[in-house]
């Protein structure tokens, strides 16, 4: 098992920089996932990791070594892709030691890993079987027992999951996680999906163009995003933001754009009065006021069955980013064109910079 320390890590394809300056410390037997859009630098940066694309600049430690010109084959690491690229013509267990047999290890002891990994992977009753006669599910298995059977210090998975139907990705979801609580091995993992990084991660790193915008655990990531950017990423429905201002003379109240009064929970310790500000609000912060409130006008309701998804403009709304996405976990009888009534929960408000996205820090109160 091993850290893994990345330091000022830079990636240039010829002229055309990528990932420009990242830091994050892992810690021996950490769960990570590196999340964010297409084409912001996960699989770069794992692939630099692996050891498969050069480094442009910075420092990267696997185990307290530096790693940066260590050929992919010496790190000890093991990695899972989206395309698990199994031999069609092999066995699955043929699949799982292909790469010990390479490696030159006697066949006793791969026949002995294999048949361990195979335990773990639930993979046993299947292992003379064929790829093309297993289920998407078992095939993902058969690749991740590929690198199990190496004993790596290191698993990189990048997207593992992306191929499989909803349902068999949450399975594989719980499978992944339990299988790191069992064996300890530290994880990167790369996704674009914040479920999936809020629901497996230790801690989540949010990149975005080439940048970390915010590392954390799931929770402080959702409880204080550090930007406009992990504010709006991560979680479903996204927040919502809306742009607007705190007056001197009321600093408890966020006036919109349009003039809408919003409830501050927490006092901007740093906002000067007029500033352009972005005020957040997830969707599950609304709650249905019989009296007082906010009026709104419901535009579209989304039910799921668990909960009731309602997108409302708010009274008095000129601009169309002020409409507000809500989330109800009851069940309300509402439909479009209805007049509802809405109050926020308590501490529930996030204020942004809106020159810089930034998280304004918050005054003790
Ligand atoms: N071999 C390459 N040559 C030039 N540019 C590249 C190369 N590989 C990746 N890039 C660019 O680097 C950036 C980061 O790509 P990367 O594949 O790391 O993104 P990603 O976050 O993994 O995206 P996705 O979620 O779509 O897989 C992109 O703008 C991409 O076009
Ligand atoms: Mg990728």
């Amino acid at each position: 098992m091993a850290s893994i320390a990345l330091h000022n890590i830079r990636k240039s394809y010829g002229n055309l920089p990528v990932i420009h300056g990242v830091d994050v410390e892992i810690e021996d037997g950490e769960f990570i996932v590196l999340v964010g859009p297409s084409g912001c630098g996960k699989s770069t940066l794992l692939r630099m990791i692996a050891g498969l694309e050069t480094i442009s600049g910075g420092r990267l430690s696997i185990g307290g070594r530096m790693v940066n010109d260590l050929p992919s084959k010496e790190r000890d690491i093991a990695m899972v892709f989206q395309s698990y690229a199994l031999y069609p013509h092999l066995t699955v267990a043929e699949n799982m030691g292909f790469s010990l047999k390479l490696h030159g290890t006697a066949r006793d002891e791969i026949g002995r890993r294999v048949q361990s990994a195979a335990k773990i992977l639930a993979l046993e009753p299947y292992l003379d079987r064929h790829p093309r006669h297993l289920s998407g599910g078992q095939r993902q298995r058969v690749a991740m027992g590929r690198a199990i059977v190496r004993d790596p210090k290191v698993f990189l998975f990048d997207e593992p999951l992306s191929n499989l139907d909803a349902k068999l990705r949450v399975a594989m979801r719980a499978e992944i996680k339990e299988l790191h609580q069992r064996l300890k091995i530290t994880t990167v993992y790369v996704t674009h999906d914040q479920t999936e990084a809020m629901t497996m991660a230790d801690r989540i790193v949010v990149m975005h163009d080439g940048i970390v915008e915010q590392i954390g655990t799931p929770l402080e990531i959702y409880d204080r995003p550090s930007t406009t950017f992990v504010a709006g990423f991560i979680g479903t429905p996204a927040m919502n933001l809306l742009k607007g201002r705190i007056q001197a003379d009321a600093p408890s109240i966020f006036r919109t754009d349009s003039g809408i009064a919003m409830p501050l929970s927490l006092r901007p310790g740093s906002a000067d009065p007029g500033e352009e500000l972005i005020y957040g609000i997830r969707p599950e912060q609304f709650v249905i006021a019989d009296e007082g409130g906010t009026p709104a006008k419901v535009i579209v309701v989304e039910p799921t069955g668990a909960e009731t998804q309602v997108v409302a403009r708010i009274e008095g709304a000129r601009i169309d980013g002020e409409n507000v996405n809500m989330l109800f976990r009851e069940r309300i009888a509402v439909k479009p064109g209805d007049s509802i009534r809405f109050a926020l929960r308590s501490a529930s408000g996030h204020l942004f910079s809106a020159a810089t996205g930034r998280r304004l820090p918050e005054a003790d109160v």
